[in-house]
């Protein structure tokens, strides 16, 4: 079946068209949330443009400083994180944005005045961009209209997310969305310039005999994961690595398997952060039916969060794969 017609009836439905079928579920909403997962899709879209035209356009490469992160931003970095500024920006709806590339979070409105804090990784796996590798967009959306937010409002569990997702700029642009009621699929049809759903309620594998970490740090890992690496091996385990969470992510919801990046001399929590990387892509991993852990105790969504660009241990994927690196970690 296309995404366009079955038994030549159309099935056409677009992002926007889901996005407002789905709000018709909530009497009480007011399209505020709607209008921000629209300013989402066309920021993701103009990226999308920017990724595929990078190299003609000259914008490869670091900008020669590094972010908060510690790391070398990439031109692309900088310029996918001002698209989603000023897109949000104009939303009346968003109190706070918070984006990987920027120190603090950027206060837009009053509480009250905005109802909710976009969180976002504006481009995910951008070491990829000059080799032509898998590189996405990582977004997360917390309520942000409580009196009692006015402090660092949005250090809230990820379980408090009303909505997450990503778009992985691949060898198609592709769009994974949830608000809560499962996981929705789009692809970006560039002869319309709309995301068009091509999958609804998606569920992850059971099991898949595939791993996903970077085995280059694995002198430096805790020993249960080297002990749960030597049985994968050992049970005929392949591995998969791109070193782009969202592509990585991306193959294990769709085909299963794990995804770990574990604690490493280098990076003692884990490298990944909770706030828009690790919280987003839990929800999306348990609303298909994974599970998403730091640790074999701590589910990731029950964490709640100190500091902005906290990072944290990630296991997550089907729930037999994940259960098999617990088990390992547990011994
Ligand atoms: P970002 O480009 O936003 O900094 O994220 C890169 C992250 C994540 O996408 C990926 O899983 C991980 O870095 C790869 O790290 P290693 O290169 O250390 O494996
Ligand atoms: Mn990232
Ligand atoms: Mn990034």
């Amino acid at each position: 079946m296309s995404a366009y017609s079955s038994n030549n009836q159309p099935t056409l439905v677009t992002l926007q068209a889901h996005i407002l079928e789905q709000q018709t579920r909530f009497p009480e909403a007011t399209g505020t949330l709607s209008w921000i997962l629209s300013a989402l899709s066309i920021s993701t879209k103009i990226i999308a443009n920017h990724v595929r035209r990078a190299r003609l356009d000259d914008v490869l490469g670091n900008v020669g400083n590094e972010n908060v992160q510690g790391e070398q931003q990439q031109k692309l970095d900088v310029i996918a994180n001002e698209v989603l500024l000023r897109t949000l920006g104009k939303r009346e709806g968003v109190a706070v944005v918070a984006s990987e590339e920027n120190e603090e979070p950027v206060m837009l409105r009053q509480v009250g005045e905005g109802k909710y804090c976009v969180l976002f990784d504006p481009l995910d796996g951008s070491s990829n961009l000059d080799v032509c590798g898998g590189v996405g967009t990582i977004f997360s959306i917390l309520r942000y209209d409580n009196p009692a937010h006015s402090e660092n409002g949005w250090l809230q569990a990820g379980a408090k997310q009303v909505a997450a997702g990503y778009v992985l700029y691949g060898s198609s642009t592709i769009l994974m969305m949830s608000i809560g009621l499962g996981v929705d699929m789009f692809v970006l049809d560039p002869a319309i310039g709309a995301f068009v759903r091509v999958a609804e309620q998606l569920k992850i594998p059971h099991s898949n005999k595939s791993y996903s970490l970077n085995e280059g740090n694995r002198l430096t890992f805790p020993a249960g994961y080297n002990k749960y690496l030597d049985w994968a091996q050992a049970h005929g385990y392949s591995s998969r690595y791109v070193g782009a969470m969202v592509a990585d992510v991306h193959r294990i919801l769709l085909k299963g398997g794990v995804f770990m990046y574990p604690p490493t001399q280098k990076a003692p929590k884990g490298k990944l952060r909770l706030m828009y990387e690790a919280n987003p892509m839990a929800m999306l991993i348990e609303q298909a039916g994974g599970k998403a852990m730091a640790t074999p105790q701590q589910r990731i969504l029950d964490i709640v969060p100190t500091a902005i660009h906290q990072r944290v241990p990630v296991i997550l994927g089907s729930p037999n794969e994940v259960d098999h690196v617990l088990a390992h970690l547990s011994e």
